[in-house]
């Protein structure tokens, strides 16, 4: 008997939710004003927008030092929490979100999850929302995600204090592949003066030192329980989301990379820094995969590995007033590591200085893999102590033992111009594939010399590379073959990307 009414009730129920749903005028009326908020919000977002990119201007050496360099983060300073009633100045609207109002404690011990995860709930309802996290407050942190698809697009997460990440691997839950994760969203914007502390040192384990033709060390960490060796990471990672912008913060120490784009159309990335000691494992700076039309650009990156690294995928992507090191320098791969295919294109990387780093610029790919690499230039690239200025590794290998394949990640097609400076152990290191040489490799304005001279340094090595010298080089790079490969040596699967 009571089965039956509670089925009638149920039916009765449905029945209503569906005339609600069905009733149009409601619907209307809401999306009407929210059409309103959003052409006023993406206004101000275009204006914004080319204003920075009006003022990227010059890009010869002289200019570099008269841009202001970037924000070198102090050192990590104890934040004194002062958990003082939120002030209410920051809500006056029904687009903001602060995450005081939503319990958030910012006291550096009480665990603020929670209340971040329901300030975004409420942010993601709302087109061109804003969540706050207001400045002089530490928020404990453990893994979020900030998930579209279904949140309204433009919205901006405005950080202006401090979040830091759990230290134990409880905290971390079922999820320690990531801390910070905003995936699926349409317009993401990060900005603020604040700090995302990934306090990773506990999770960094001595590395032996480095070999400078093989610092892949990484991968050395005996497994014995893979969910107690991996640190949580990246502290900040974006997945599959349009217009992403990262600005005006900085983040520290993340157990392993900082920050990393995954599948992402339209990112930019400037007024920001990376800062975790050269000593750290894995800590790449940004990490790109599988990303198109990317801006980097005035930002100050100092870590334990690539300060940027460029993974397949990627194309369009211009990198332009950076500072990195100490770090691997920037790198594109490594790539086609298990006979997998890669595809990276329309790679440009000006107007950088690089101190005290393992390499300056660098290609790495494994050999057996297939897609190719097209399009890169390197300009102007100020090196200081830098181990290994310019590097193409298509012999790139961790400490496993590696053989050689026939097939490779095919290279052509890449400019080094006005790479100066000093280096400490080899200024030019160009290993191609005896199966498929790098063709046009172009060398211009190349001036590189060793740091002290009373050590004994390597000269230019090339092996299997083609190309071309604009002009004379510092030190002359004889090894270069001038021209192109004879035929029998091209691949015939050009045609993969
Ligand atoms: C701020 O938001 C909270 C929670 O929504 C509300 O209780 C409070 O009255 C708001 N303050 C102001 C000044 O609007
Ligand atoms: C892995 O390490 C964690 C943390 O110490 C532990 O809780 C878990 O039981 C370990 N798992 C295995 C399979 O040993
Ligand atoms: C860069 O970011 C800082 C906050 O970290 C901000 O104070 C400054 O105004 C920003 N500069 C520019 C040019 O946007
Ligand atoms: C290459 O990338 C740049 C951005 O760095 C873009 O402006 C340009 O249109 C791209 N070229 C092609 C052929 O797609
Ligand atoms: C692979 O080929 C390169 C270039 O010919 C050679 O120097 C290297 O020793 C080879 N490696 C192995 C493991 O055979």
């Amino acid at each position: 008997m009571s089965e039956l009414t509670l089925k009638g009730l149920t039916f009765i129920l449905l029945i209503s939710i569906l005339l609600c749903s069905l009733a149009p005028q409601p619907c209307n009326a809401r999306r009407g004003k929210h059409w309103r908020q959003s052409r006023g919000a993406s206004d101000s977002l275009t204006k914004k927008k080319s204003k920075y990119h009006g003022s990227g201007g010059s890009h010869h050496l002289g200019s570099l030092s008269k841009h202001k360099p970037p924000p070198t983060p102090p050192a990590t300073k104890k934040k004194t929490p002062t958990p003082s009633p939120p002030k209410g100045d920051d809500n006056d609207s029904s687009t903001t979100f602060n995450v005081l109002h939503f319990g958030a404690k910012g006291d550096g011990t009480t665990d603020d999850t929670k209340a971040f995860e329901a300030a975004w709930a409420a942010a993601c309802k709302v087109e061109a929302s804003k969540i706050v996290v207001p400045s002089n407050y530490e928020f404990f942190v453990g893994p979020v995600s900030f998930s579209g698809p279904f949140c309204q697009q433009n919205i901006v997460f405005q950080l202006d204090g401090t979040i830091i990440a759990p230290t134990s691997f409880k905290n971390w839950g079922s999820a320690p592949f990531q801390w910070l994760l905003f995936t699926k969203l349409r317009g993401i914007t990060i900005q603020g003066s604040g700090t995302i502390d990934g306090r990773g040192s506990v999770w960094w384990k001595d590395s032996p030192l480095d070999d400078p033709l093989d610092d892949e060390t990484k991968f050395l960490v005996p497994i014995t329980n893979i969910s107690y060796q991996n640190p949580p990471t990246p502290a900040l990672r974006f997945y599959g989301s349009f217009k992403v912008t990262v600005t005006g913060i900085r983040i520290l120490n993340s157990p392993q990379c900082h920050l990393k784009f995954d599948n992402c159309i339209g990112v930019e990335v400037y007024n920001m820094s990376v800062l975790s000691p050269g000593d750290s494992p894995n800590t790449d700076g940004i990490h790109l995969q599988n990303s198109k039309d990317v801006v980097i650009h005035g930002t100050g990156l100092a870590c334990g590995d690539d300060c940027i690294s460029i993974q397949t995928g990627c194309t369009n992507v211009y990198i332009h007033n950076v500072n990195c090191g100490p770090g691997h320098g920037i790198s594109i791969g490594s790539l086609g590591k298990d006979n997998t295919k890669a595809c990276v294109s329309n790679i440009t990387v000006r107007d950088i200085v690089m101190h005290n780093t393992m390499n300056g610029v660098r290609i790495k790919t494994w050999q057996g893999g297939s897609g190719s690499v097209q399009g890169v230039l390197f300009s102007n690239i100020q090196v200081s102590e830098v181990e290994l200025p310019i590097v193409i590794d298509q012999f790139y290998c961790d400490k496993r033992t590696c053989t050689n394949h026939t097939s490779a990640v095919a290279l052509s097609g890449v400019t080094y111009e006005k790479i100066r400076g000093t280096y400490t152990v080899k200024p030019v290191h160009l290993a191609c594939s005896d199966n498929l040489p790098c063709v046009d490799v172009t060398l211009t304005k190349i001036e590189l010399k060793p740091l002290q001279e009373r050590y004994h340094l390597y000269g230019p090595f090339c092996w299997q590379t083609f190309g071309e010298l604009s002009t004379p080089t510092i030190p002359p790079i004889d090894c270069l073959q001038i021209g192109k490969p004879s035929s029998n040596h091209i691949q015939s699967n050009h045609d993969a990307c």
